[in-house]
């Protein structure tokens, strides 16, 4: 006679997670005894299906196991209810009512699991867990009782501490407000969303509905620049990014770089306070924007993330950025910053939403480094890792799990494509590509919105609607580097006379010359030209770019660099060959030069969907050494150095296996190296 067992083996998958059971054990009771991620609202009562499994029965030969169809429970009553009601996909069970019976392997489907992993794009390597700060809790709490008179709020605590251990929160005036109502309409029963402190603080309740709340909450992942905002929109269940948008940075009528915004700031009484009202309507405006754009209600926003620069940082939080103008660069705070989101200006959201602004490393070096470091995590890197986030300001970060460190560059916006003479921001009909030919001189480019080459069959109709309208980053920086490589630019930056060059290309202009890239005067269309000015601009973006890396590689000890990271709104268009005959970056094996896209932002949804990623950041900036670039005299002295393109004495061996820089030089006088000017941080 074969004796009743009290245990059963239980295998999760994917997990791989198994132990044993005592028989009768609900699935969902048994996922949490053995630490297996499955989700829950309802806590268990049969209405949320958030709990939903698949059970696997027959022969499991990897697990030496046959499971039989009595292994769990038979259907029961509140199962049959929510398929009538809701349909159960085939093969499904509510985790909270099917019971362990026999051994069995469970599998947990990617929306039953909580902490899931969201697969970033193809490009990037590591996936975004799912934690995210703000989580929706349904209850049934007591009903009151006169003989025993406790508060609404009082006994919805005991109700979580009961269902959810979670044994303090703090309810606002606005919450207690819609308390009574909401407990009594859902028959005492209500869902709450309670927010999270990753310090361990009670949750602040930030939204409650009658009943069982089935809707979702959404956060915001915002990217402040001096120049753009762009957002992302995510549904905080999944990561799934439902609306993305920019829009340009209102202060820029006060200021194009952030230098020029302080001395406005210094300059106007109350120019603080009027740069910091700009930017909170902005935010305001493009919430609403990605709410609609989402089909989703604004008051679903509970939680924003942002990240910018400390100048961009300090206006937000409406502080005077006065001290970050001077040494010793002062911050008011580099700590994280926790507020609720309408002390941000994030007033079009729930009213009740919490914002998390991370922590600064320091007086130049701000949280958008401090997120690309969350989304790059150089201080888990074996080899030695340099990452350059490149904006009108660039971060820079260079080190190994060792050590890392940090500063930030004035760049200037020439890498954007504005202040070139044909500059224009990255849209349809913007040179995005360009190719000179070294025999000929001739130059073939693309545009963006089209895929065929200026030179090729069908090109004219592709870009009939958007026309050829300008030039922007990515394609000045090809354009100047195919000038160097087709021997029609000197090392030194001078474009060549149509005699030096033996092209008609080259063209006078004023005293120096011009490279027609494209002349569309005959149809009525821009003439596109790369001018010695436009080729200086590109100049100073670039040494101050190298020379804050080479900086930070003086600071290490090193003249040599593993693999380098190109982040930043464009640095995912920016061709690594193109870069490395500039001399943006120091001299690295092509294939190690890689593009993270806009990696402050990707930082900023990470910290937005796993609550872990802020206490991981706030510890990891604590370690981060930062270099201050204002006022290390080594600075200018590599400054002045990478003016040469691409370099006046660092050897490039890499650079040289792949391309051939001719020797040439159009100004013997020596006069030519020009640029030699400083560019204000901005
Ligand atoms: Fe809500 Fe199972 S936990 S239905």
């Amino acid at each position: 006679m074969t004796q009743a067992r009290d245990t059963a083996l239980v295998i999760f998958t994917p997990s791989g997670k198994r132990g044993q059971v005592a028989i009768g054990t609900p699935v969902l009771t048994a996922a949490r005894q053995l630490g297996v991620d499955l989700d829950s609202v309802c806590g268990g009562r049969g209405i949320c299906s958030k709990c939903q499994v698949s059970p696997g029965f027959g022969d499991f030969p990897k697990h030496g196991l046959t499971v039989t169809e009595t292994a769990l429970s038979a259907f029961n009553a509140v199962e049959q209810r929510y398929d009538d009601k809701r349909g159960l996909k085939p093969g499904r069970r509510l985790g909270c009512q099917a019971t362990i019976e026999g051994d069995v392997v469970i599998d947990v489907p990617p929306e039953s699991q909580v902490h899931k992993q969201v697969v970033r794009k193809a490009a990037a390597l590591r996936d975004i867990r799912m934690d995210p700060a703000t989580r929706l809790y349904y209850t049934q709490v007591r009903e009151p009782d006169m003989h025993e008179p406790t508060g609404d709020l009082q006994r919805l605590q005991e109700a979580l501490t009961r269902d959810w251990q979670i044994d303090a929160i703090n309810a606002s005036p606005r919450i207690l407000a819609r308390l009574q109502t909401a407990l009594r309409k859902g028959d005492w029963s209500v869902t709450v969303a309670l927010w999270q402190d990753h310090n361990g603080g009670p949750p602040e309740v930030i939204d409650i509905w009658p009943g069982l709340y089935e809707g979702r909450l959404y956060g915001l992942a915002i990217d402040l620049g001096s120049t753009t905002i762009a957002a992302h929109l995510c549904d905080l269940r999944n990561g799934e990014v439902k609306a993305s948008g920019g829009v340009m940075n209102p202060q820029i009528r006060f200021g194009e770089d952030l230098m020029s915004r302080v001395s406005y700031a210094m300059m106007n009484r109350g120019g603080d306070a009027k740069m910091t009202e700009v930017v909170h309507d902005a935010l305001t405006a493009l919430a609403t924007d990605l709410a609609d754009e989402a089909q989703i209600a604004p008051a679903q926003i509970v939680e924003a993330v942002i990240v910018c620069n400390p100048v961009m940082h300090h206006l937000l939080l409406g502080i005077d950025p006065v001290e970050l103008g001077q040494a010793p660069f002062a911050l008011a705070t580099s700590d994280a910053v926790h507020a609720r989101a309408d002390e941000f200006g994030l007033t079009s959201i729930n009213p009740l939403a919490q914002a998390y602004l991370l922590p600064c490393i320091a007086g130049h070096v701000g949280a958008d480094c401090a997120a690309v470091a969350l989304s790059e995590e150089p201080y888990k890197s074996d080899d030695l890792v340099l990452i350059c986030d490149v904006g009108t300001n660039a971060e820079i970060l260079l080190g190994t799990k060792d050590r890392v460190l940090a500063c930030s560059s004035p760049t200037g916006p020439a890498f954007e494509g504005a202040q070139i003479s044909s500059g224009q921001r990255a849209a349809p009909g913007a040179i995005e590509r360009v190719e000179i030919n070294p025999e000929t001189k001739e130059p073939r480019f693309r545009v963006i919105g089209s895929d065929l080459w200026s030179d090729e069959d069908g090109f004219d109709a592709a870009t009939a609607v958007s026309g050829i309208t300008g030039i922007c980053g990515s394609g000045i920086i090809e354009a100047v580097a195919e000038l160097r490589i087709a021997g029609l630019m000197d090392p030194s930056g001078l474009i060549g006379s149509p005699e030096a060059t033996g092209t008609a290309r080259s063209v006078p202009d004023g005293r120096t010359y011009a490279f027609v890239l494209h002349d569309g005067t005959g149809d009525g269309g821009p003439l596109i030209t790369v001018t010695q000015g436009d080729i200086r601009a590109i100049q100073l973006a670039k040494s101050a770019l190298f020379a804050g890396a080479r900086l930070l590689m003086d600071e290490l000890g090193t003249d040599t660099v593993d693999r380098v990271v190109l982040a930043g709104a464009f640095g995912a268009h920016i061709s690594p060959k193109h870069a490395m005959v500039l001399g943006m970056i120091p001299d690295c094996a092509l294939s190690n030069v890689t593009s993270a896209g806009n990696a402050a932002g990707t930082g900023a949804r990470i910290a937005l969907c796993d609550i872990s990623a802020r206490a991981r950041i706030e510890a990891e900036v604590r370690n981060i050494q930062k270099v201050e670039t204002a006022i290390e005299p080594r600075f200018q002295e590599h400054f002045i150095a990478a003016n040469a393109i691409p370099h006046a004495t660092a050897p490039f061996p890499e650079l040289s296996k792949v391309v051939t820089l001719p020797d040439v030089s159009f100004n013997p006088g020596g006069a030519g190296g020009g640029g030699r000017r400083r560019r204000r941080r901005g």
